[in-house]
């Protein structure tokens, strides 16, 4: 194809395409994913070996800067991450002036945005090296916000963690750390986070991700362009879906159990409900992520000692789902948040704060998409449309209405 003669042209045709479903948007080098054969890369190396073998903080490298990085590569990432690990003081005035009660993207999306006020720098990026300095500060910020958000929702003090953690780890003592008795790392939950985050990390041109794209298109800075992309996350039909999912499997255990029942309710027509966690908009054979995740739940409860029955009903539910005409005639099968809460929820992390950890996963992702756009120079995003409205109408005086 040739993209520059298309970038030319605004007199083709108009193509209408609700929800995008058969729409490019870009052209892109960094997530590849096959929805029928279940496959999905990150720069060419596969979730299923990343998950394994890499830790988060290698993934988001590999995203941002298309390789993975060397030992010494690794180091100056992470260290000049660690140097922009504070946040400016005024930024808990402004996390006290939320009400205890606000949900915690609400929250995130507030801060990363009013992060832009404190450093100005971060919006005018046309050079790599100016792109690099956004990229890392957020990077040292952004875990900051998440764990406040938490702490703030918890009544804790809002507390730095330790810069000579490795990045996950910093994240969790910066969550659960308390001022009543010694942190412990935990292995296992360091383990599970970092899979967890990894398999979040980018997923192509979904809602948040096209968000982050279209608004950074205007030439708006990074961190305003993240706050778009996680208001659009916290949707139940995207990011959102992963408390949906906990609080659906919480009312069905609270309703006795009767998965059968949900299943009935999610295929009629006259009920809006929809067994949140199950369907992708590409993924019509498996989510290649869901199945990762579900052999995770199943480990880190294990290592845990947590005995959840919400599992067994998650399992039971997909289990009816796979052998049901409904689901199968429309390709039904769990996505990425349909196992993910059951594991937050073992780690101890509240169900408010699950779309929240999607966005730290998701944080290199988006960035990746950002530093793409703008170093291929993209044009303003700016989809047409076919017009439904009236013709021209004569203007009526508002005392003949
Ligand atoms: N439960 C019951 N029926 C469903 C579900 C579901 N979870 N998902 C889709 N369907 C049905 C629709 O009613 C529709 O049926 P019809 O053809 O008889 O009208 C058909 O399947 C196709 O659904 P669409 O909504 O057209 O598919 P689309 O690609 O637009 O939506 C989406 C994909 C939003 C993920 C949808 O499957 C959904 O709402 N799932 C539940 C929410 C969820 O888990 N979201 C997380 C997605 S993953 C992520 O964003 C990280």
């Amino acid at each position: 194809i040739d993209v520059k003669a298309l970038r030319g042209s605004t007199k083709g045709v108009i193509t209408l395409d609700p929800g995008y479903k058969n729409t490019g948007s870009c052209e892109s080098a960094i997530t590849f994913l096959d929805g029928e054969k279940g496959i999905l890369r990150y720069r060419g190396y596969s979730i299923e070996e990343l998950a394994e073998k890499a830790d988060f903080l290698e993934v988001a490298y590999l995203l941002i800067f298309g390789e993975l990085p060397n030992q010494e590569q690794l180091d100056k990432f992470h260290a000049d991450i660690k140097s922009h690990s504070v946040v400016d003081d005024d930024v808990k005035k402004i996390i006290d002036a939320f009400p205890k009660s606000a949900h915690p993207m609400g929250v995130l999306s507030s801060l990363t945005s009013a992060l832009t006020a404190f450093n100005p720098s971060s919006v005018n990026v046309d050079s790599e090296e100016e792109m690099y300095n956004a990229i890392v500060r957020i990077l040292g910020k952004f875990p900051v916000l998440v764990a406040w958000t938490m702490r703030k929702k918890q009544g804790l003090p809002l507390d730095y963690g330790d810069d000579n953690l490795g990045y996950v780890e910093n994240v969790l003592k910066m969550m659960f750390k308390s001022p009543n008795k010694d942190y412990e790392q935990n292995d296992i939950l360091v383990n599970a986070l970092d899979k967890l985050l990894i398999l979040h990390a980018d997923h192509e041109q979904n809602c948040s991700t096209s968000t982050v794209r279209i608004t950074g298109s205007s030439h708006a800075g990074l961190f305003v362009s993240l706050s778009a992309g996680i208001s659009a996350l916290w949707g139940p039909l995207h990011g959102g879906a992963n408390q949906a999912v906990l609080e659906m499997l919480e009312a069905i255990k609270e309703d006795g159990g009767d998965t059968k029942k949900y299943m009935a309710k999610a295929k009629d027509k006259s009920d809006p409900f929809r067994l949140m966690g199950f369907g992708h908009r590409v993924y019509k054979n498996f989510d290649p992520r869901a199945k990762i995740i579900k052999v995770a739940a199943d480990e880190v409860l294990g290592d845990l000692g947590v005995e959840d029955p919400i599992l067994d009903i998650a399992k039971g539910l997909e289990k009816e789902a796979l052998e049901d005409k409904y689901f199968v005639d429309r390709k039904l099968y769990p996505n990425v948040d349909f196992y993910s809460g059951i594991i937050y929820r073992a780690m101890g992390i509240p169900v408010e704060m699950f779309t929240v950890m999607f966005a730290l996963g998701r944080l290199p992702g988006w960035i990746a998409q950002w530093k793409e756009m703008r170093m291929r120079k993209e044009p303003i995003g700016r989809p047409r449309q076919l017009y439904t409205g009236e013709t021209l109408r004569a203007f009526t005086p508002i005392e003949k209405r």
